[in-house]
């Protein structure tokens, strides 16, 4: 017999949940088709009818939900109801192990992972339970049926699931004999409750209720909501009442939606102008950076003697543009760490020390993890969030949010370029505040990011056809190199990451001076070569690195700025960037591989969106 593969788990399931005097079932199934980006592979729903929990599920899309509950008519006229998209973790994709699990007396549906469901599991068999799937979360389902049974109390029972329970989890309950109400849990793993006029919501993402509502409470952890159609009740885990402030979200029904573009990469990649428009705006006072509102005091910034960027995958790459750029204009030490390295490293970060933890969704474990561990140390942390409320902006010593507005491809693209964008003023801010450059430099820079900016990479996009045509000649191959140097070397990391997570190419970024040390044996005409070129000191070493490649038979593709010299002589195809202070170059040159990488994936026929093992979200280590 073979050994059971390890599991991968991603938290890509979704959870919606409805009370209020519409039909449940559609209010739940919209919010479901929302979240249907996260990828999944079966889904359910579970609403109160005639004083009993119905419940409809089945493997595959959503609309086969749909389709289901219209046939049965079971869900009909009910006005409170739960339902799920789920990612098989425990137990293949089947109409068996879909969500919403449980019995006639207690239903949940579940995000997340339930670590010790193995034992809990053996626990409630020798209580005399029975198991119909291979689930964790029919365990978590049952265990709270358990505590009921003991206490009957609610609440008590779903806190004792809680001490149980290890792991993380976001757990929408449905209970029989408590109609009208949906009862809420959440640990490590993202939860809202949506405010509406005579209707509340429980839902994993604020997308989900948008058609109804943009007001929210962000659950904490280890705390539980008791949400009605006209009252939302949260306490901790010893029933004391929790407030939290109510949010609202800023993002409308449009933009989480396709709006007439093929993707929403595309789409994403087309808001970036107005994305980096939108986050500078605010932080600009009087032509310079300025960053009162978020309370960042300037001397934090000028007395910071260090600084540290903790982040995973593309956020992570971010800080790398962040230590050029500080690095260059502040004189300041920078370090640059993978959130999933950084606990086990033992970091040394003393109170003088600001660590910046980078995160579009705000809810990555590893940078959670990481921030935590910063915090402990006593080093100061800055939260650099795309969600509003999300689980790290909220515990971090102080956040900036970036308004890329909401990012639906697991790709990340407009987040990415907001990221570097804000980085660059705060490096400004920085440089000025530690009299490095003058108040002028610092109001030209601050002019460049802000005026010319959004503008140049509008420039970029309107480049289309040109990078569609390099896409089409270099899509053809296994493998394929990225090489830069400097600042382009992070920038090709960053290319290589979106190419090989979009079209499955497997690609390598190098640092372009660094190939000749052992890697170059791996150059043949069967590996072609994206070389990065956007900086006029690096230009001619740059040059020579192509000449190495090319005479080992590589095919050239050349990104450099524009007037770079001889280039299209050095290269089959060349790609120039607008016109930019090459200090900043980083910005348009993301779009660019942004964009190389999406008509790559295209014209491969990926599923770029939603592509295989990925989640936008990964809320567990
Ligand atoms: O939500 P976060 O920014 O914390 O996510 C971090 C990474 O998982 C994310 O950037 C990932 O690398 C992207 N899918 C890459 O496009």
């Amino acid at each position: 017999m073979s050994a059971r593969p390890p599991q991968r788990i991603k938290t890509m399931c979704g959870i919606t949940g409805y009370v209020g005097t519409k039909s449940a079932s559609e209010v739940v199934i919209h919010g479901l088709k929302t979240l249907e980006y996260r990828g999944y592979d079966s889904a359910g729903v579970a609403a109160f009818v005639n004083g009993r929990i119905g419940v409809v599920k089945a493997v595959g899309k959503v609309a086969n939900v749909e389709k289901r509950i219209a046939e049965l008519g079971t869900l009909n006229g009910a006005t409170c109801g739960i339902g799920h998209t789920r990612w098989a973790t425990h137990g293949a994709p089947s109409d068996k192990n879909s969500h919403p699990h449980g019995t006639d007396k207690v239903r949940i549906v579940h995000n997340g992972i339930i670590e010790n469901y193995a034992p809990l599991r053996e626990m409630l068999v020798s209580k005399g339970f029975t198991f119909e799937s291979e689930t964790d979360t029919e365990v978590a389902a049952k265990l709270i049926e358990y505590h009921y049974d003991n206490c009957k109390n609610h609440e008590d029972a779903l806190i004792s699931a809680m001490r149980d329970i290890i792991g993380s989890y976001a757990i929408a309950v449905m209970f029989s004999d408590c109609p009208e109400t949906i009862f809420a849990i959440r640990k490590d793993n993202p939860l809202i409750i949506g405010v509406g006029k005579n209707e509340n919501f429980v839902a994993s993402d604020i997308t989900a209720v948008l058609e109804y509502t943009n007001t929210y409470y962000q659950l904490g952890d280890f705390e539980l909501a008791i949400v009605t159609r006209d009252s939302v009740k949260m306490m901790d885990m010893k029933k004391n009442a929790v407030e939290h402030p109510l949010l609202t979200a800023t993002w409308s029904v449009e933009a989480a939606s396709r709006g007439g573009y093929d993707h929403f990469m595309i789409k994403e990649i087309n808001e970036e102008p107005e994305a980096v428009r939108k986050t500078l705006h605010p932080r600009i006072r009087n032509l310079l950076p300025n960053f009162e509102e978020e309370n960042l005091s300037d001397e934090r910034l000028k007395n910071a003697k260090s600084v540290t960027f903790v982040a995973c995958g593309t956020a992570m790459h971010a800080g790398l543009v962040g230590k050029t750029a500080i690095e260059q204009l502040c004189r300041v030490p920078v370090k640059v760490e993978i959130a999933s390295e950084f606990r086990y490293n033992n970091p040394i970060l003393t109170e003088d020390d600001l660590v910046v933890v980078i995160s579009q969704s705000g809810e990555t474990a590893d940078s959670l993890a990481a921030l935590r561990l910063a915090k402990e140390k006593g080093a100061y942390t800055l939260g650099i969030v795309n969600v509003i409320g999300s689980t790290i902006a909220r515990e971090a010593d102080n956040v900036i949010y970036t308004w890329a507005g909401p990012e639906i491809s697991v790709a990340s693209t407009k987040a990415y370029t907001v990221q570097i964008s804000l980085i660059y003023l705060l490096t400004i801010k920085m440089a000025y505040l530690k009299g490095k450059i003058s108040e002028s430099e610092a109001k030209e820079y601050t002019r460049i990011l802000y005026e010319d900016m959004p503008e140049i990479i509008k420039a970029t996009i309107a480049r289309e056809d040109e990078i569609h045509e390099a896409a089409k000649s270099f899509c053809a191959y296994s493998n394929l190199f990225f090489i830069g140097r400097g600042i382009d070397y992070h920038l090709a990391m960053e290319g290589s990451l979106k190419l090989k997570e979009i079209s499955y190419i497997h690609s390598e970024a190098y640092a372009a001076g660094e190939l000749k040390h052992g890697t170059i044996s791996l150059i043949t005409p069967e590996m072609p070569v994206i070389a990065l070129a956007t900086q006029e000191d690096l230009y001619e070493k740059m040059i020579s690195n192509i000449r190495e490649v090319k005479a080992r038979g590589a095919r050239v593709m050349l990104i450099a700025r524009e007037g770079a010299k001889d280039a299209a002589n050095e290269a089959e195809k060349v790609i120039f960037l607008p016109r930019c202070d090459q200090f900043f170059n980083a910005i348009p040159l993301a779009t660019v591989l942004q964009m190389l990488a999406y008509f790559i994936a295209k014209e491969l026929g990926r599923e770029i969106d939603q592509p295989r093992n990925l989640a936008k979200s990964v809320t567990v280590e």
